[in-house]
């Protein structure tokens, strides 16, 4: 592999505030980025992710809406973690593997909830 100096440099400094050890890794990073983003789109195999959301308990409407939410979508949900943050807020993290068109699907449903605070999807791979 061969990359114009300037580039190069421009990365070293980048990276060396990033906590990399080798510039190897830094580079491994960025292929794994990239091919992790073309798994998502391409859709045809399996991804792994976590989506969290932040919500207000006392809203027992919203609460019912987003359990129902997830039965529907049981077959991607590996593991749900419920974490009382305060008097009225709780985050959930839950950990779905599937298509990514379905994992996306869910994530949006649960994002889109009225009275949720906070939702994000993050998107990784099963490692595969
Ligand atoms: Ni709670």
């Amino acid at each position: 592999m061969s990359l114009e100096k300037g580039l190069l440099d421009r990365f070293d400094k980048h990276i060396r505030g990033k906590s990399y050890a080798t510039r190897s890794k830094a580079i491994a990073d960025l292929i794994q980025e990239d091919l992790i983003r073309k798994e998502w789109s391409e859709g045809n195999e399996d991804v792994a992710g976590a989506i969290t959301v932040v919500y207000n308990h006392h809203k027992r409407e919203l609460v019912n809406t987003l359990l129902d939410i997830q039965h529907d979508y049981q077959h991607l949900i590996v593991s749900t973690q419920h974490v009382h943050l305060s008097h009225e807020h709780c985050l959930e993290v839950i950990v779905v593997k599937g298509k990514p068109v379905q994992v996306q699907e869910l994530a949006k449903k649960l994002k889109a909830g009225k009275g949720v605070k906070h939702g994000s999807l993050t998107m990784t791979t099963t490692g595969k």
